[in-house]
């Protein structure tokens, strides 16, 4: 007997057990984790996430670059699933919310549906996609990037790691290279729940964020090149130091998205060569991160600081480039899924605004080729990408059950919708 859609409620305390779980799975002194794309911490919750998800009666799928579907089959299963999804991978020092809860939500609304033995009218599928951290293999949401053709295989196999392995040697390593062909998985819609990462819920007291897209987001390496000279015997004015020039920048990076409204930017990573004491430095690779939710915006801001780094090369004798090594532009969500979530969120009688996502997630490169929104729950004060890190129970649980309400609400529309059309 299939049940109504309304009476299903997701098990918040089963959420929390499974976030407390695999939060040991990489899980920090500091109560953080640190699960870094393809490693064996990342082998370790891959490995759970698939038990969990069979022993459910999905049917697990791993394509080619590890990302992974589990599929719940519905009426229709002529019709492409209604995924949910995030990452199970973390930053170095990451906490226990970003990326994990998407997953774990999903995962749990899988389970309601299956304990209350509720058909859903298309397949329902859950997915854990590889590297959206972008921390150990640049850039971000690889997975789901490869998955909506904006990168082919090639690319994401030669990524590397600091240490220099590349992303096609990790994922052997964890015997994780699936069978499956990259994009051969097709998606009707989907939704990503999501902490925040910002302080705008929390603030306002909201609790539940309707996403309807995501700012833009650029990436670039810089190469600085002095010479290097002994510290102690070449005069100030011989210099051809490296690292103030990238100190410099440093500051015109801070100053150049001051000058734009909306805009933030990051300088994350400083590399000093050849880092010896008594050694001038003559070479330094920093990277930039810089967003703006408007793709006018974000070009004038990368012209800003291309200007500013041609004026402090020719300052400090040095010469530079700056590559922009990723560009995800400005993401408009789908109007369709945004009203499933609000419909949601109104019909549980949560607080909710509508919100513009200034983190990166794979729901952006979904939205490419897929209808799809995104739910934001508040974290503690906003912060993200910190070991500290924290949602509370409530808001997990509330999360969930928008998230597990905004898919069978969509899926009833697919069902009610003219055969072949939109809902
Ligand atoms: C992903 O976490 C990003 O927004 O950088
Ligand atoms: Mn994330
Ligand atoms: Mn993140």
């Amino acid at each position: 007997m299939t049940k109504r859609a309304n009476n299903l409620s997701i098990d918040a305390k089963r959420l929390w057990s499974d976030l407390m779980e695999t939060a040991r799975i990489g899980g920090t002194a500091k109560g953080g984790i640190r699960r870094l794309t393809l490693g064996e911490e990342d082998r370790r919750v891959r490995d759970w996430f698939r038990a969990e998800c069979e022993s459910l009666g999905c049917s697990v799928h791993v394509d080619e670059v590890g990302n992974m579907f589990a599929i719940r089959p519905g009426r229709n299963n002529a019709l492409p699933p209604i995924a949910m999804g995030s990452h199970l991978d973390t930053q170095p020092t990451g906490g226990k919310f970003d990326g994990v809860l998407g997953v774990l939500a999903g995962l749990e609304c899988l389970r309601t549906m299956h304990a209350a033995d509720y058909e859903t009218h298309a397949p329902v599928m859950l997915v854990n996609w590889t590297n959206e951290e972008g921390s150990r293999f640049a850039p971000a949401m690889l997975g789901s990037g490869v998955h909506a053709g904006v990168f082919d295989r090639t690319y994401a196999d030669t990524r590397k790691d600091g240490d220099g392995v590349s992303f096609a040697e990790a994922i052997e390593a964890i015997s994780y290279r699936g069978e499956v062909a990259i994009g051969a998985t097709p998606i009707g819609a989907m939704f990503e729940l999501h902490i925040e990462q910002g302080p705008i819920l929390e603030a306002e007291g909201d609790t539940i964020g309707v996403v309807t897209g995501v700012q833009g987001m650029r990436w670039y390496d810089v190469e600085i090149t002095g010479r290097e000279s002994h510290a102690g015997s070449t005069p100030m004015r011989l210099r051809q130091d490296a690292l103030p020039a990238a100190a410099a920048l440093v500051l015109a990076v801070q100053a150049a998205a001051r000058a734009c409204p909306g805009a933030v930017a990051t300088v994350g990573t400083i590399a000093v060569h050849p880092g010896s004491r008594n050694v001038i430095p003559g070479a330094a690779s920093l990277s930039i991160d810089l967003r703006h939710p408007d793709s006018g915006a974000l070009e004038r801001t990368e012209k800003a600081i291309e200007q500013a780094l041609a004026a402090i090369c020719a300052e400090h004798g040095v010469t530079g480039t700056l590559t922009r090594i990723w560009d995800s532009p400005p993401v408009p969500f789908d109007p369709r899924c945004i009203a499933s979530v609000r419909q949601a969120a109104g019909n549980l009688g949560y607080r909710m605004r509508d919100i513009v996502s200034g983190a990166g997630h794979d729901a952006a490169y979904i939205a490419r080729i897929a209808p799809t929104a995104m739910i934001f729950v508040p974290c503690a004060g906003g912060l993200s990408h910190n070991e500290a890190e924290d949602a509370s129970f409530d808001d997990c649980g509330a999360g969930a059950q928008v998230l597990l309400q905004a898919v069978l609400d969509y899926d009833r529309r697919l069902a009610e919708a003219p055969q072949g059309e939109a809902p």
